[in-house]
């Protein structure tokens, strides 16, 4: 059980450091489902922090949001591919057509390749964006609803799920079904610091929500003892399972 419920977290590795990386991926490798890296050590350590994380026995999370036409998002999606990544995401506002040319180049090479396959997730809303930032864009309407329209266009074109907030977890599980992948940020364990996140919701109450996996950054690098914060999260969670 807690083996199954450890699978869910996904633990974000924000920092730029690849000795740093590789010192919290081996003391946290046995406690958490998979890590989470994006843009800053990517861009700092390369595929190599990658393959690190790999040979400790982890699975990644690559979060660089990619968003350009369809053409060039596809060829790096066949290169995350090739990287062995567990799951990668790309701007569902990048359109239809730039999703779907991905997600058929990812089944494409993995097939000839006899790669597995990974799962392509679809950015919908920043959270770092609210309704009148959206207006400014041409968008009305409420977020939540963007939202949603958002990660239906992600499955119509064959995404495997989106990157939300836990709030909107419930609406977007009525409208896309429950094998599509929920995967949110935006999680503190009850009685912690919320820092810059402002719309927050402890792993228990996001397991309620009906989420699949969540992201945890801070809470747990930042302890003093990692490897625990990240137990008392996995324990979180499965109290409620
Ligand atoms: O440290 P903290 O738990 O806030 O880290 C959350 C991680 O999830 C960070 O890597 C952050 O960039 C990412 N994220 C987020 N909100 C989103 C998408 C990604 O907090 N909507």
């Amino acid at each position: 059980m807690t083996s199954e419920i450890r699978q869910r977290l996904i633990v974000a590795l924000d920092l730029a450091d690849p000795a740093r990386a590789r010192t919290l991926a081996t003391r946290l490798a046995p406690e958490v489902g998979m890590f989470k890296v994006g843009k800053q050590l990517f861009v700092n350590a390369g595929p190599d922090v990658v393959r690190m994380i790999q040979d400790l026995g982890g699975e990644v999370f690559l979060d660089l949001k990619f968003h350009d036409i369809p053409n060039t998002v596809a060829a790096a999606a066949v290169e995350a591919a090739r990287l062995g990544v567990k799951l990668f995401n790309v701007h569902v506002s990048g359109g239809l057509e730039m999703m779907r040319q991905t997600a058929a180049a990812v089944e494409e090479v993995c097939e000839k390749e006899g790669l597995r396959r990974p799962s392509v997730l679809g950015v919908t809303v920043l959270t770092s964006l609210d309704a009148s930032d959206l207006e400014s864009m041409g968008v009305q309407g409420a977020v939540p609803a963007h939202v949603v329209r958002l990660a239906g266009m992600a499955q119509e074109a064959g995404l495997a799920g989106v990157v939300c907030s836990a709030r909107e977890v419930p609406d977007i599980r009525r409208a896309c079904g429950d094998s599509f992948l929920l995967v949110t940020p935006g999680i503190r364990p009850a009685g912690q610091q919320a820092g810059d996140q402002k719309r927050v919701m402890t792993p228990g109450d996001a397991v309620r929500a009906g989420i699949d996996c969540i992201v945890v950054g801070r809470p747990i690098t930042g302890a003093d003892d990692p490897a625990a914060a990240a137990r008392s999260v996995v324990a979180e969670m499965a109290a409620v399972f």
